[in-house]
């Protein structure tokens, strides 16, 4: 067991989350999507400890940040329209809620086990001045999946961190709330058509604007060759979901969307005024609320109301969906 440090988002702080970055300790920090698990993705101890603290499955390869879009695609392999679309896309989105998915460069530092030894990277540019501020410091590209034990619900506070990571990392630097609330868009560049393997914090439409046709990964089979961390459950609660739901039974809270279903007991609403903004913003929290008071009244389900699949509401169905998969063994 470590003493994990609380440190919050002051010049000292900050100055004091990179030292213990680039001495290869694991420091959390907020981005506008969600909280990640920082280590130097340079090196392998680090990042094994990432694995460790969450309890990941080390085919999962992780995403690494970085300050900027220089610092990012330096770590790819580019030429040609790849290229021209991977610097498009990052003019127009980083940074922000976007990781693409690019060929390995030879000279590129990133650990193979960050990457679970695949020929790709994962990079992205986070929004947080926090953050990009730690990234400057640091200078080096810093592996973070976000910061929860594996297939648990994303953390959007610095607290949610805690109450799953206390004792297993060795800081959270405390910047706030995080304003997406969902994690990024996953975008594979390395076919001839960008693929969405993981909707995110971009929208289909807002990619579609920028670059075209953009293809979206219809099933989980169809993401996992390329995505092995793309695990059918994931973001789950303890208590079990229920989705699409028009009403509540007795033994049930409610996930409300819009006007809630009547006669529940315990209620979340993602946004009374049917705002998917809001409502990303609102959904790993509410999860969590639900689950934490919903097993103190004894209820036995979340059940969650029809949320739009438009939008920002791809990315909050399909976190919904693997919350509602059937559980792998308690073991994992
Ligand atoms: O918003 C986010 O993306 C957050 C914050 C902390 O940046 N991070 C995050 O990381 O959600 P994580 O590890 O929970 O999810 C990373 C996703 C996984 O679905 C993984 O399979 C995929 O990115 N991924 C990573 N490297 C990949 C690669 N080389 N090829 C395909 N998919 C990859
Ligand atoms: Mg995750």
């Amino acid at each position: 067991m470590r003493v994990t440090e609380y440190l919050t988002a002051t010049p000292e702080g900050i100055d004091k989350a990179a030292f213990l970055l680039k001495e290869g300790k694991l420091v959390s920090f907020g981005t506008e999507t969600v909280y990640g698990l920082g280590a130097l993705a340079s090196s392998d101890k680090a990042v094994a400890g990432i694995f460790a603290a969450k309890g990941r499955p080390q085919f999962n390869p992780l995403i690494s940040h970085f300050a900027t879009a220089e610092q990012a695609l330096v770590h790819a392999s580019l030429s040609g329209k790849m290229k021209e679309t991977a610097w498009t896309l990052a003019e127009a989105f980083w940074p922000g809620p976007l990781t693409l998915i690019l060929p390995r460069a030879a000279c590129s530092s990133i650990s193979d086990l960050a990457s679970a030894g695949l020929p790709t990277l994962a990079l992205r540019v986070p929004k947080s001045e926090t953050t990009l501020t730690l990234l400057r410091k640091v200078n080096a590209p810093i592996a973070a999946p976000s910061a929860n034990r594996s297939g648990a619900v994303s953390p959007s506070t610095a607290a949610h961190v805690l109450a799953s990571l206390d004792g297993r990392i060795d800081a959270v630097l405390d910047s706030g709330p995080c304003l997406v609330g969902v994690e990024s868009t996953v975008l594979d560049l390395t076919q001839d058509i960008p693929i969405i393997l993981r909707p995110g914090g971009i929208t289909l439409e807002a990619l579609t604007s920028v670059c075209g046709i953009v293809h979206q990964a219809q099933t989980l089979q169809e993401a996992l060759p390329s995505s092995p961390g793309m695990l059918a459950s994931h973001y789950a609660p303890s208590l079990p979901v229920r989705l699409n739901a028009h009403h509540v039974e007795k033994d049930e809270a409610l996930l409300a969307f819009g006007p809630p279903a009547p006669n529940a007991t315990l209620v979340w609403n993602l946004s009374a005024t049917e705002n998917l903004e809001e409502a990303a913003s609102r959904l790993f929290a509410g999860l969590r609320f639900l689950d934490a008071e919903g097993q103190k009244l004894g209820l036995k389900r979340i059940a969650v109301q029809p949320i739009p699949p438009r939008g920002l509401g791809v990315a909050i169905r399909d976190r919904l969906h693997r919350a509602a998969e059937p559980r792998p063994p308690k073991s994992v």
